[in-house]
């Protein structure tokens, strides 16, 4: 995770430092510089109040003085008088020493007596102001230096060469004056230190103000990443268990497909021995039996039989949910499987006294698809409206189709269906309204064989019911063209 509080700590640390020490440095740099003018425009009104007062008295004396060395110069009278004068010139004044240069370097005078007969050529300072004819400055610090009144130490100094022009307008010769500015270097040194202290105290609260912002940022950074961590656990954790219910449902789901269909193939080979068996007691194939036995053996046979269809239709049901149910499509008329319903059914709703009525449009085009699956549909559908249909009853069929499907129609005058059971209806073993006197028993299988079937053609199941008085149930089916006919 991004460290929010210390790169923002360790950034500001360096940007508060490198900020102060620059604009503390510019500070100081700027009143230096500015002092610095200051000093240089003092000592030019100075050095022209000497130019007016004693250049013109002693310029005869500065030519005519020879190349002779220092000890005469120091010895000659006016060394001293120019020494009076300037002294008491720069009495009360910040200025520490003065120097008097001849055109070609000679130290003519110095307030420091020594440096007198020493000689200035090719010095820096001295040969600019010769060749600008302006004034030259620079600032020192001396541990000792001579001034007027003797010895000082510890100086901060701006020196400044200045040069003499004559009436003539020409530069005759060049002062320098050192002036002494160690208070004012003190006070800006101290208002420096003043500003460092402003400065940090102003950047030091601002730095406080932007780390407790920086910091509840972290925090609520910290806890959004924690957050959403978690929900990625979360999230890894459900698919996860999602991943292994599908396992397990998938396992369970097949398993459920295995042992239904072994158990169907187990339970359908006894019974055909039973119903087999008691077809021959019951026939009296090999000779009369008592009229007791004649009964029972009826009773086995049709027990025979229910289970049998009971097995059937599961074996049915696990073999579609297991995707085994391979469809065999083929082109067949409509109304020839309505015709094979009509006469397995005939019969039994003659004998309930129920009213059976086939209906198939004349323009039914045929239908592309299982035969054996459309004939069960049929059957099932048309079979429940018979049986939940009381004496006197209606059934009709309908079949009819258009450009895109085809639709067939069980409607029925029966008991109907509860409206909350028809939502769940053609779930496995799911049946409507209890028969108190179990005269309709079922399974409940017949329309969830009906469902899945009409799914595997890619069609839809809708039923539409009231109670007591009757149930119509519909299925459309797309049509589909017979691929290799169509080539
Ligand atoms: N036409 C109908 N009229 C009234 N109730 C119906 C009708 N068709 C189905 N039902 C109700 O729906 C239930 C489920 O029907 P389904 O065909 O799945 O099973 P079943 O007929 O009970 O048994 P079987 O497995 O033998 O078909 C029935 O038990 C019945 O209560
Ligand atoms: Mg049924």
């Amino acid at each position: 995770m991004f460290k929010l509080q210390r790169y923002f700590s360790l950034a500001s640390a360096a940007a508060i430092i490198l900020l102060t020490v620059a604009l503390s440095l510019l500070y100081r740099q700027n009143a230096v510089v500015n002092l610095s003018k200051l000093i240089e425009a003092q000592n030019v009104a100075l050095a022209q109040s000497f130019a007016n007062n004693i250049w013109p008295v002693y310029t005869d004396y500065v030519n005519s003085v020879a190349e002779i060395d220092g000890d005469a110069l120091r010895a000659q009278p006016e060394t001293q008088k120019i020494h009076v004068t300037l002294k008491a010139l720069t009495a009360g004044l910040p200025v520490l020493k003065v120097k008097m240069y001849r055109m070609d370097g000679l130290t003519v005078y110095s307030s420091e007596f020594s440096q007198i007969g020493s000689s200035k050529e090719g010095q820096e300072g001295f040969e600019k102001v010769l060749r600008n004819g302006k004034p030259s400055t620079k600032s020192s610090f001396r541990e000792t230096f001579w001034s007027f009144d003797g010895q000082v130490e510890n100086r901060h100094l701006i020196e400044t060469y200045l040069p003499i022009y004559g009436p003539g307008g020409r530069v005759e010769g060049v002062f320098e004056l050192y002036s002494d500015v160690t208070p004012q270097i003190v006070d800006i040194g101290e208002t420096t230190a003043t500003v460092v202290i402003y400065l940090l105290l102003g950047l030091g609260l601002l730095y406080g103000v932007l780390f407790l912002i920086v910091r509840s940022a972290d925090r609520i950074l910290k806890r959004q990443y924690n957050d959403l961590e978690h929900e990625i656990a979360e999230r890894k954790q459900a698919e996860e268990d999602r991943r292994l219910a599908l396992v397990d449902a998938e396992q369970a789901n097949q398993a459920k497909s295995e042992f239904l269909a072994t158990m169907s193939h187990d339970l359908r080979t006894p019974l055909n021995a039973i119903l087999g068996f008691s077809d021959f007691i019951r026939n009296q194939y090999f000779g009369p039996v008592g009229d007791k036995y004649q009964e029972y053996a009826e009773d086995i046979h049709s027990s025979g039989e229910l289970l049998l269809s009971l097995v059937n239709d599961i074996l049915d049901l696990s073999a579609i949910e297991a995707g085994k149910r391979p469809l065999a499509k083929e082109n067949f008329s409509i109304s020839d499987i309505v015709t094979e319903c009509e006469v397995i059914l005939k019969e039994q709703a003659q004998s309930l006294g129920i009213d059976l009525v086939m209906k198939v449009s004349k323009d039914t085009p045929p239908l592309y698809a299982d035969r054996r699956a459309i004939t069960q549909i049929l059957l099932n559908m048309l079979s429940n409206s018979v049986k939940f249909t009381p004496e006197g009853g209606k059934v009709t069929l309908r079949a009819t189709a258009t450009n895109t499907y085809h639709t067939i129609e069980v409607s029925d005058t029966g008991k109907g269906i509860p409206a909350d059971k028809i939502e769940t209806i053609t779930d496995p073993f799911v049946r409507g309204v209890s028969d108190p006197h179990k005269s309709h028993q079922g399974t409940g299988l017949g329309l969830s064989i009906v469902k899945s079937l009409v799914d595997l053609h890619d069609g839809e199941l809708d039923i539409k019911s009231t109670v007591a008085k009757g149930t119509t149930v519909t299925v459309t089916l797309p049509i589909q063209r017979d691929l290799h006919l169509s080539l």
